[in-house]
């Protein structure tokens, strides 16, 4: 994808959950300015993919090379640290915590201490809702807390999983609008099931398929990509 070794290198990556394996084989690459999305029906193994790159899930086999050095051995931590943005698919705010709480968790041991307010910035409708308990916010201020908590760490990559999810319909552009300008400024994987979106959004698009990554290209392109479809209905 580029000249360059590219933020993120995902090689023959095999895991899953005990001896049922879920991701076989699987290589990837992501980085520099955009996002790439990761598509594919459910169950084909997208969150579990993400939560082996974000270090939930020790791999049974395979390499991930984060920013030049391997990362399938680190911990969670420590990927974070580097660099390593998560938001996972559920359960990534505390419910019984207020906005505040949350984001202010977010934030410890970070240096800087400007991110909340820049978070308020990109995400007003959280500015509105400081007081008020994660549990009682709608599905898309939850989404944006989370996301919000997740750059309040300056990743360099930032993995979304189904940002979209739950989301009123009338709040998805919103959303979509907010990783289009975050995707300028780091790397983005975006799993999504809103595949118009995601293609839309993103640069560079894998689908899966069983495990495995059954199809790839510029979005433009398997967006047009008479597979696609194959792939991607029930
Ligand atoms: N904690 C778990 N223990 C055992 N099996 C699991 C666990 N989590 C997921 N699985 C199984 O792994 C497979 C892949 O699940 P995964 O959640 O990665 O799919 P997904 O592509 O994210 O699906 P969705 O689109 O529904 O979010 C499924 O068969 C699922 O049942
Ligand atoms: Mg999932």
């Amino acid at each position: 994808m580029s000249d360059t070794a590219p933020l993120l290198q995902v090689d023959k990556l095999s895991a899953g959950y005990g001896r049922s394996r879920v991701l076989f084989d699987l290589s990837l690459s992501a980085g520099g300015q955009g996002a790439i999305a990761i598509l594919g029906r459910n169950g084909v193994g997208k969150s579990t993919l993400l939560k082996t790159l974000a270090g939930e899930i020790r791999p049974m086999s395979g390499t991930i090379r984060f920013d030049g050095k391997e990362a399938q051995d680190e911990p969670t931590e420590r990927r974070a640290r580097r660099g390593l943005g998560y938001v996972p698919q559920e359960q990534a705010i505390f419910a019984k915590l207020t906005v505040r709480e949350n984001l202010l968790l977010g934030a410890i041991g970070k240096r800087d201490r400007g991110g909340i307010d820049d978070v308020l910035d990109f995400f007003p409708k959280l500015a509105q809702r400081l007081g008020q308990t994660a549990g009682t916010l709608s599905g898309g201020e939850r989404k944006m807390l989370a996301i919000g908590r997740a750059i309040l760490g300056r990743p360099r990559l930032l993995m979304l999983d189904e940002p979209t999810e739950g989301v009123w319909v009338g709040v998805i552009g919103e959303i979509a609008e907010r990783l289009r300008q975050l995707a300028k400024t780091m790397s983005v994987i975006l799993v999504e099931q809103h595949i118009e979106l995601a293609l839309d959004v993103a640069r560079y698009a894998y689908v899966m398929d069983r495990g495995q990554i059954a199809l790839e290209g510029a979005a433009a392109d398997v967006k047009n990509d008479p597979q696609l479809l194959k792939y991607l209905s029930p």
